[in-house]
């Protein structure tokens, strides 16, 4: 479908939806649309096509798509302003966008971003949401430099990364400000003159409080810019000492996305980063593991094992045993009681836990190299405990050193299925 669009309007567009320019003159947050070239607009995402100049468009609506003309910009005047503050600071610069969920902290970071660039500042965004990143798959913190404007921050492809292993902060607070700390001195060695940190919209109460002033704090914070709807943000952004806050109201046409939506998002990044992903083996022998029971620790001598079996009666698949954890794996058949486990924690003086073949199937991990930088995601395919191989469904193909295990388990459509404790070594 063919739209003119006149000058000074802006076109709102909701995906999936595919829009490309046939002529005139068209920006997106700040970065311009040449003609010919074909923008997608996933589902649950709305981008903004300003019209500067009278422009025909050509539009191709996916179902539950929508498009909205609406007269003038979108990005308010306070953005413009909040824009100009943050590139007349002195160099290097680091900002940190803070707001609730669908309060415009995407848009903003990608309307800032792009002006930086614009005036060929060295520009850095990184991406703190873990949920909804924009930046590196979901469950990881991850950034780039950007060399010219763009209109979506999903086209950007992550440098680097820290994996977290979860799509929620709130189990993971110290994971992720110690990945964002470590993660900026990289950023800062190789040189930065505005680095912008986007983060997820956990801001309500006493804990997403401190979790989002700890942020501020310890990655060193220049400006914070809040977006808030009322005074939700009071709390995080009062008495912050020598830190700039820059308060804006959220922009009127916000688009916000259901619960089902963000998924829908999830799955769609999954995808990206499991793009031409193949099962490969990895043996426990060869390769470190993280936050993971799993091969972190080593076999039961014999005596203890026998016990084991004796107090369990069955004769494990697999068994190992750490400090304070005796990992014992069933095959899916086997069954042990209660008071058989307690039996078995009296002697052993640990934790014993029980898993049965086949439930580690779908669990998310991260890869890294030796020098422990990111090199991307992986499913687990299946654990061979006979061998000690860990079979995984990843695209890296580089020399992998360690493991790290997360919390979420996908189907093989890249659908959440839920959280997982199967490896887990705190629970
Ligand atoms: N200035 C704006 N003009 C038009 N739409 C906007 C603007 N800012 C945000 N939106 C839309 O509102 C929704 C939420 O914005 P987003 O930046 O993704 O928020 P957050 O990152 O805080 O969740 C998105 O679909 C986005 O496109
Ligand atoms: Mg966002």
């Amino acid at each position: 479908m063919k739209s003119i669009v006149e000058k000074g309007q802006t076109l709102l567009v909701d995906g999936p939806a595919s829009v490309s320019l046939l002529s005139g003159d068209v920006n997106v947050l700040g970065a311009p649309l040449k003609v010919e070239e074909k923008l997608v607009v996933r589902e649950g995402k709305r981008l903004p096509f300003t019209v500067l100049e009278t422009s025909t468009l050509e539009l191709l609506l996916g179902q539950g798509a929508c498009i909205n003309e609406v007269e003038n910009e979108t990005v308010p005047a306070s953005w413009v302003d909040a824009t100009d503050q943050i590139l007349g600071l002195g160099k290097p610069a680091t900002v940190l966008v803070v707001g609730g969920v669908d309060s415009g902290k995407t848009s903003f970071c990608t309307f800032v971003v792009n002006q930086a660039v614009k005036q060929t500042l060295r520009t850095c965004v990184v991406d703190a949401d873990l949920g909804q990143s924009d930046i590196g798959p979901p469950s990881t913190v991850g950034y780039n430099f950007l060399t010219e404007p763009v209109k979506d921050l999903f086209e950007i492809d992550a440098q680097d990364a820290v994996f977290v292993g979860s799509t929620s902060p709130s189990g993971a607070i110290n994971k992720v400000i110690e990945g964002l700390v470590q993660l900026k001195s990289r950023i800062m060695d190789a040189g930065v003159d505005l680095l912008v940190i986007n983060t997820d919209g956990w801001v309500e109460g006493e804990e997403a409080v401190g979790y989002k002033r700890r942020l501020i704090t310890e990655v060193g914070s220049d400006v914070v810019v809040g977006l808030q709807r009322t005074t939700e943000l009071d709390p995080i952004l009062g008495g912050l000492g020598d830190v700039k806050v820059i308060v804006m109201g959220s922009p009127e046409l916000i688009a916000s996305r259901s619960r089902e939506k963000r998924k829908l998002l999830r799955e769609l990044s999954y995808k990206k980063y499991l793009k031409d992903a193949k099962v490969q083996s990895f043996s426990l022998n060869w390769i470190d593991v993280e936050d993971s029971i799993l091969g972190s620790g080593g076999q039961l001598h014999h005596k203890r094992l026998q016990n084991l079996r004796s107090l369990l009666r069955i004769n494990p698949l697999y068994s190992e045993e750490t400090l304070t954890d005796v990992l014992v794996v069933l095959n899916k058949i086997g069954g042990v009681t209660e008071e058989q486990i307690e039996a078995a924690e009296d002697y052993f003086q640990k934790r014993v836990k029980i898993i049965r073949e086949g439930d580690e199937e779908g669990l998310l991990v991260g890869l890294k190299d030796e020098e422990n930088r990111f090199l991307g995601i992986g499913v687990i395919h299946e654990v061979d405990y006979k061998r000690k191989m860990l079979k995984i469904f990843t695209p890296v193909a580089e020399k992998v050193s360690t493991i790290s295990f997360g919390q979420i388990t996908l189907d093989k459509t890249c659908k959440e299925l839920g959280l997982s404790t199967v490896f887990a070594t705190d629970l």
